[in-house]
């Protein structure tokens, strides 16, 4: 008797439920769908938005404007959502003590040995500890391509001894990357064959030297220490019984790499470097200062970093929309917090489309949902505004030193594009395997050239600033800018101006 009593009751307050519930339904979705927002997809879009840990503005402004319309939208059904994605880590290197700005790398700065007053080689040898390496097991490292950390004064250029000398001259010589012009050069040859200097402990009676006029490279500058012969380059055997020293003070980084100037990507190889410098620290009294500081820094630094946590722990017990991601959050990182997103929504969520957009875009979020119902196939589909021919630059901020291409494959500008489910999920599955290379945009373009998605270009996904009506992002603004676009669309209904 109970239980039907409780069953009836069950099932009228059932019928009441539906009762309300479908004609609210109704009326909501007769109201978005008259605004152009239809729900009846019952689509599901994620919007990343690339964030750096420190931007809690921007995060402010974009929840302030935008991402309120987000709230709207989900009146009818949870269509959208969005999370800000940030590195897990800060990086505890003071600004200062980092190689450059982009990436989370320490300034190994050391006091160089020195040869004569305040001279010294970049590369010495010392005998090593178990002699007699096995030619075979040695490689010989003819260019380098530098960076140059801290400036220095070039005095000599020198060449590894076991380098025959021929008649017709080796050259030494240093190659400005970006302008591929040659710096500095010197060459060697059986008539002359530079000077060998003798300094037993710094052991660089290896290599042969001559001096060249003085040239200052300054901090960094990027180039290639090459050697170049119109002759074959034949080796001497028998000098092998040493191991190869790093005696650049830190002042720069080099890599070995081949003819194409590509990174030679050999690890447990032992090498001797054949060509080398002789310099002198550029105002050393500095160096030093900057030498002995570089632990002061790093210790306010990770006060000022602690301090940050603690507001980034109060920022998301408030928001609730932030997913961390195991990375240092620099901007090298960005391929790879890009794809730890992917990651994260097909180990979480259930979605048709994934939208990544940047902290300092304003998007349009109604016009985005619009053009989204009106139909993106759910198969292979790649939304944006496509860069094409792209050069590969090789010095600066969006150095890139690895593709093996002059220009990218057509990718996505970053203020703003949709990869259809599939693709995400096959770049989360894949994630680990993936090559990292310069920046998350052109690194998107190149894992997916692989894939051969349909590009569906649109210039209204808007790679630059200028406001016009209809786009569906606005990148690079200040967070003044953002309010902005927001107070104007709340005003009239336009982005641009009213
Ligand atoms: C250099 O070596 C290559 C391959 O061993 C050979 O074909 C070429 O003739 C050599 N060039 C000179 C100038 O000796
Ligand atoms: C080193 O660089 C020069 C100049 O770019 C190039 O001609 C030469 O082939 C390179 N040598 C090696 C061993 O890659
Ligand atoms: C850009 O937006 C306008 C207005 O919504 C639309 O008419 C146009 O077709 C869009 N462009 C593309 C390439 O879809």
């Amino acid at each position: 008797m109970d239980r039907l009593i409780s069953l009836e009751c069950c099932v009228s307050i059932f019928v009441l439920i539906i009762g309300i519930s479908v004609p609210m339904v109704y009326i909501l979705e007769t109201w978005y769908h008259d605004r152009g927002i239809i729900s009846e997809h019952k689509m599901k879009l994620m919007i990343g938005i690339m964030s750096a840990r420190e931007n809690f503005e921007y995060r402010q402004a974009l929840r302030s404007t935008w991402i309120k319309d987000i709230g709207a939208i989900n009146q009818v059904s949870d269509n959208v959502e969005y999370k800000f994605v940030i590195g897990s880590k800060g990086c505890d290197i003071h600004m200062k003590n980092r190689k450059d700005i982009y990436s989370c790398e320490r300034l190994n700065y050391f006091k160089p040995r020195k040869l004569q007053k305040d001279e010294f080689p970049f590369f010495t040898t010392e005998i090593s500890e178990s002699r007699g390496v096995k030619e075979e097991h040695v490689a010989f490292m003819y260019n380098l391509s530098i960076t140059m950390r801290y400036p220095i004064i070039v005095k000599r250029l020198g060449l590894h001894l076991s380098v025959h000398l021929t008649r017709r001259p080796i050259t030494v010589q240093i190659i400005d990357a970006s302008t591929e012009q040659s710096v500095l050069s010197a060459k060697f040859n059986t008539v002359d064959g530079g000077i060998v200097l003798q300094d037993s402990e710094l052991g660089i009676n290896n290599y042969r030297f001559q001096p060249v006029h003085h040239v200052l490279l300054p901090k960094g500058f990027e180039g290639q220490l090459v050697i170049t012969c119109d002759d074959n380059i034949t080796l001497s055997p028998g000098l092998l019984d040493f191991t190869f020293m790093d005696n650049t003070g830190g002042t720069l980084d080099f890599e070995p790499i081949d003819g194409k100037n590509y990174p030679i990507q050999s690890e447990d190889l032992n090498y001797f470097i054949v060509p080398n410098i002789i310099g002198s620290i550029h105002e050393e009294e500095k160096f030093d200062a900057e030498l002995r500081n570089s632990v002061i820094l790093d210790s306010e630094h990770v006060i000022h970093e602690e301090h940050a946590d603690e507001e980034l722990l109060e920022e998301i017990d408030l928001y609730n929309d932030i997913i961390f991601v195991d990375v240092t959050d620099v901007y090298r990182n960005l391929p790879r917090k890009l794809l730890l997103f992917h990651k994260w929504v097909h180990s979480d969520r259930s979605v048709q489309f994934v939208l990544k957009t940047d902290d300092d875009c304003f998007l349009n979020i109604i016009e985005i949902m619009k053009s989204l119902t009106r139909g993106l196939s759910a198969r292979k589909s790649w939304w944006g505004n496509f860069r094409e021919n792209w050069f590969v630059e090789r010095t600066g901020k969006w150095a890139e030193k690895h593709y093996r291409s002059t220009e990218y494959p057509a990718f996505a500008c970053g203020s703003g594009n949709i990869v259809s489910n599939d693709i995400s999920e096959w770049l989360a599955s894949n994630s680990e395997d993936f090559f990292i290379y310069q920046g998350e945009d052109t690194s998107m373009g190149i894992w997916l050239s692989a894939l051969g998605p349909s590009y569906v270009q649109d210039d209204n996904w808007s790679c630059y600033k200028d406001c016009k009506e209809n786009v569906l992002t606005i990148p690079q603004l200040t967070v003044e800018e953002i309010q902005q676009y927001w107070n104007t669309m709340q005003t009239c209904g336009k982005l641009c101006s009213c």
